[in-house]
């Protein structure tokens, strides 16, 4: 293994963290989070979804959230939104918001749970707002959901993920994030689709989003890094899930995440200890314990 390698943390808890989340939390109590976060190190935080606050009512501040944002931001770092549709990134393009990330799956009834649309619509919106966004400079990340199962079709066929990686990069993302949405994969199933994926795509584009739910997200991770894979999306305190996909638990927790790295040779410039106290801010407002068992071993 090569020592003190980067790997590049994006840090999804105060979007798929906070989604899920039915009490009401104050603008406040979110941009600390989000400061907290990044004065810990984090250059990657994403800070909300232009999505219909009738299906997500926990992202109705989102355009608050980046007004204030844009006037704070260091050229170093990068707070970023899930765009949804035309109508999503209007709304942010009053923002100023320099990147954004578009979301489809890889199942058809995940599609039409999340965002009202087949995967053949979701493809083709996402289209027409990756070519606006680049008319704006505005970078894309793309989102592939239900890489390893879904909520309502159970298995998800391998050919269908690759070839929707590939129409995401082909429309312009320049990294496509791999969901494992309510967090079934195993580091055996992730390995194979990652090495299929890899016959089509560079790895380099590829980054990995595994929730926790049945405890696998930093074995999949570590085979994720075997594979070539360098960049990873995880949740302070281990805090999320998708509200259209039930059963799915919180991210991966950030705090696990940096542990793991840290100790086996890989470098993220991430202050370990400055997340877990963000992971206790953030427990404290919400009233409840840290999912993250580095946190609660390191209290
Ligand atoms: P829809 O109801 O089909 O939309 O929702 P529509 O186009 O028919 O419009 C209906 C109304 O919504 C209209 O308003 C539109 O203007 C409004 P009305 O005329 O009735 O007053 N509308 C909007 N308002 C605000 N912002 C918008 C917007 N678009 C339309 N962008 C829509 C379609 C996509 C909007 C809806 O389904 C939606 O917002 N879905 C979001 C679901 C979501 O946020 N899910 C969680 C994020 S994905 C995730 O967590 C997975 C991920 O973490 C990776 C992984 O883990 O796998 C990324
Ligand atoms: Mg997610």
């Amino acid at each position: 293994m090569n020592s003190n390698e980067w790997v590049n943390i994006v840090e999804v808890g105060p979007r798929d963290g906070l989604q899920n989340e039915k009490q009401s939390i104050s603008f406040e109590d979110k941009i600390e989070l989000i400061q907290r976060l990044d004065s810990a190190g984090l250059t990657y935080i994403e800070s909300g979804s232009f999505v219909s606050p009738k299906w997500v009512s926990q992202m109705a501040s989102t355009k608050e959230i980046f007004n204030y944002l844009k006037e704070h931001e260091a050229s170093n770092k990068t707070f970023a939104a899930l765009v949804p549709n035309l109508k999503g990134l209007e709304s942010a393009l009053t923002t100023k918001v320099k990147e954004i990330a578009v979301f489809i799956a890889a199942s058809e009834s995940f599609s039409k749970k999340n965002i009202n649309k087949s995967i053949d619509e979701a493809v083709a919106t996402t289209r027409e707002v990756i070519e606006e966004a680049r008319k704006h400079n505005i970078k894309v990340r793309g989102y592939l959901s239900c890489v390893l199962g879904c909520p309502y079709e159970g298995q998800v066929d391998t050919k269908t993920v690759v070839q929707l990686t590939k129409k995401l990069i082909d429309l312009g993302a320049y990294e496509v994030s791999l969901g494992d949405t309510i967090g079934v994969g195993t580091p055996f199933k992730a390995r194979e689709l990652l090495r299929a994926l890899k016959e089509e795509v560079p790895v380099s584009k590829l980054a990995g989003h595994f929730h926790d739910t049945y405890g696998q997200a930093l074995a999949n991770v570590w085979v994720s890094l075997e594979e070539g894979i360098r960049t990873f999306d995880s949740s302070v305190a281990g805090l999320g899930g998708c509200p259209y996909a039930k059963g799915a638990s919180g991210n991966l927790s950030t705090e696990d995440l940096v542990y793991m790295l840290h100790n086996s040779g890989y470098d993220t410039g991430i202050d370990l200890h400055k997340v877990i106290e963000a992971g206790n801010f953030i427990n404290t407002v919400l009233g409840r314990e840290t999912n993250s068992k580095v946190a609660k071993a390191l209290a």
